[in-house]
């Protein structure tokens, strides 16, 4: 506890906390319960107040849109406060939510500052997800204004934002009372007369909005992630706890102080770019990078070096995949030599597992540390990491190092016990949670104590495997549920299979990970079609494909679907898909005891060519 309140007095708070964890149920506690405070004030204000006001807090560089744009401290106050303002005046209030859907614009920062500033809620979706993604977060978090831009650009493409957000909001039973469209000169978006207003016009006429003092247990936002079924979880972020945890990664974790340049090159709609674009660089007064682009394609594969190089980057964050990509178009890394990266200390990754061949790629091309963390949108920071600026440990291929100060973590077996070291089993961490941790979901307190404290009481279960090793290492092996990551995005496969599953010639679908050199995985998906059905399959797989795309998103990238004439089933009915998940892998399987037709297992390999028998 005094670890805690010692990292909390390093923040300005307008009261300090004289509690540092609040009673409660183990897990659903909160920390700093009675401090006073702003995040937005003790990310932005307070370095205004300190003499930061000139040094650049936000660098925005965009290949997409040829843009590049750098605002002091100083300006991105008076930024937030123009958004707040304009917030304000379009009715926005202390414990309101906000949704946004904006592509890798400033204005995206700004308005969630803004929202924080106003003591509002902000929900952030990322814009590759499908009309339907956005009305299932906007009718379960309610917002009273939902802030949007005419277009997103995935590298030369323009992707209109406002008729995706239109359809969103007739699917959506909750209709917000304003929606603000940022008009990107790629394209201009119509706006509805009474609803729609022009962002740029309204901030302009604002009035400058002052903080809004908050308590510790306020929430500052929600992330919508996804579960194991159809409808995502609204993981609750906590004002004091964040900022607390935050602050103190910065320079525990990533070895970066206030002055020092740090980029993550992520997306704001996911939980890296919440904490690490916008949040804990400004809590801790460093320079925030704000990258509009891709690692290959905007233009080339040195994308990330020339950014690196241009701004002087300390330390820099992304994702395995985005790095595989960029070892399958420079394998030899010949344009890392392009570009003069001495700025750079150390590289970080997350997201997904690190892979030992990518890991050790990266360590040869550029010459420092490589150091993979482990964390989840639930923490909004790592569990398990190498402590740079505590005391660096040497790293190990394929471990996220040891468990981040704060976590107690333990490998459990199915009846809940830990495990000895080397042994794989569920990766657990004993509650209390630290600081910045989620202690509930949006308005269900039950499905958060069913999804995360239930199967293991005392703990709480992230839903990855692993083991620690002999040394305390902690290896990180992979999902235990229906979650997938493909290429750094978090999907259900559970989902999907709810979508197939829809279409009207299907009867029952399975959808797995299939394991993928550069997005990580991929969906794969079975269906069996409803008795009488006669379509042609090429046409069904498209339709299939189609269906995702529309329902989910493109990000989905569930491109393959076969049709079987029956899933492989226990007798009592449950699809075994880790036993078709390993025979998509090409691993060795065993047949169930429980297995209703073995017969099932091998139609299904001889449908992907699999040449594998059971052991
Ligand atoms: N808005 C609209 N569409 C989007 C989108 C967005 N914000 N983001 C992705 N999409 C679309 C893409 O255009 C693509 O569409 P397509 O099927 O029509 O081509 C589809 O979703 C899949 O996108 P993606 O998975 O990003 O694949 P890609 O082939 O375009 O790019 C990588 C591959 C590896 C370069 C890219 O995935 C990447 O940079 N990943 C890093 C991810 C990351 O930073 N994650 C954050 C965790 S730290
Ligand atoms: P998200 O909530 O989108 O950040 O996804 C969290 C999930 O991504 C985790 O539960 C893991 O399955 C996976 N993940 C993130 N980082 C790592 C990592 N460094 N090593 C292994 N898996 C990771």
């Amino acid at each position: 506890m005094e670890f805690w309140a010692d990292k909390a007095r390093r923040l300005p708070w307008f009261e300090a906390p004289k509690t540092i964890l609040s009673d409660g149920p183990p897990g659903q506690q909160s920390w700093f319960p009675d401090g006073v405070m702003n995040t937005c004030y003790m990310a932005v204000d307070h370095h205004v107040n300190s003499g930061r006001g000139e040094q650049t807090a936000i660098i925005y560089d965009s290949p997409v849109s040829q843009t590049k744009a750098r605002y002091s401290y100083q300006q991105l106050l008076e930024q937030v406060q123009a958004t707040a303002g304009m917030l304000a005046e379009l009715g926005v209030q202390k414990g309101d939510r906000v949704v946004l859907y904006m592509p890798m614009v400033p204005e995206a920062v700004f308005a969630m500052l803004a929202c924080a500033r106003l003591g509002a809620i902000h929900s952030v979706v990322f814009g590759g997800f499908a009309p339907r993604e956005l009305a299932v977060r906007i009718d379960d978090a309610q917002p009273v204004v939902v802030l949007s831009a005419s277009c997103g650009i995935e590298g030369s493409r323009v992707i209109g934002y406002k008729p995706l957000l239109d359809e969103a909001l007739q699917l959506a039973s909750h209709q917000p009372e304003s929606v603000v469209i940022l008009q990107r000169e790629q394209c201009q978006a119509e706006l509805q007369p009474g609803r729609d207003v022009d962002w740029s016009e309204r901030v302009r006429m604002a009035k400058p909005a002052d903080c809004v003092p908050v308590s510790g247990c306020d929430p500052l936002y929600i992330l919508y992630t996804s579960g194991t079924t159809g409808k995502p979880k609204g993981v609750v972020r906590e004002n004091g706890g964040h900022a607390v945890a935050l602050h103190y990664s910065m320079q525990a974790i990533y070895d970066v102080d206030a002055g020092d340049v740090y980029w993550a090159a992520s997306d704001v709609g996911w939980v890296v770019g919440h904490s690490y674009i916008v949040y804990a660089p400004l809590l801790r007064g460093c320079t925030s990078v704000l990258y509009e682009g891709k690692p290959v394609g905007t233009p080339d594969a040195g994308a990330f070096w020339r950014v690196i190089a241009d701004y002087g980057v300390k330390a820099m964050f992304s994702a395995p995949t985005a790095f595989r990509a960029i070892k399958k178009e420079d394998p030899e890394g010949k344009l890392v030599q392009a570009y003069d990266l001495s700025c750079l200390q150390r590289v970080f990754s997350a997201g997904e597992r690190l892979d030992p061949p990518t890991y050790e790629w990266m360590s040869e091309v550029l010459q420092r540390p490589v150091i993979d963390h482990w964390w989840q949108t639930e923490t909004g920071w790592a569990i398990a990491a190498n402590m740079t600026g505590v005391e660096e440990l040497p790293c190990k291929a394929g471990s996220a190092t040891v468990p981040v100060p704060g976590y107690h973590i333990e490998i459990l077996d199915d009846e809940g016990k830990p495990l000895p070291a080397g042994t794989q089993g569920s990766i657990a961490i004993k509650l209390p949670l630290p600081p910045s941790c989620l202690n509930s979901l949006w308005k269900d307190d039950e499905r958060f104590v069913q999804a995360y404290l239930s199967n293991f009481p005392g703990y709480y279960s992230s839903g990855d495997g692993g083991y620690l090793d002999k040394d305390g290492y902690l290896f990180v092996m992979g999902r235990l549920d229906d979650v997938i990551n493909v290429a750094g995005h978090r999907l259900s496969t559970g989902e999907m299979e709810e979508v197939v599953g829809s279409h009207p010639a299907v009867a029952e679908a399975a959808v797995v990970a299939r394991e993928d050199a550069l997005k990580g995985h991929v969906p794969l998906g079975f269906v069996v079609l409803k008795s009488g059905v006669d379509v042609p399959e090429a046409q069904l797989q498209d339709e299939l494909v189609a269906l995702v795309r529309s329902q989910i998103g493109a990000i989905a990238s569930f491109k393959e679907v076969h049709v079987c004439a029956r899933l492989p089933k226990t007798r009592s009915g449950k699809t075994l898909r880790k036993t078709i998940k390993q025979i998509v892998n090409g691993q060795q399987y065993s047949v169930p005891s429980t297995i209703d037709d073995p017969a099932s297992l091998a139609e299904l390999a001889a449908l992907l060519d699999s040449s594998l028998t059971p052991q």
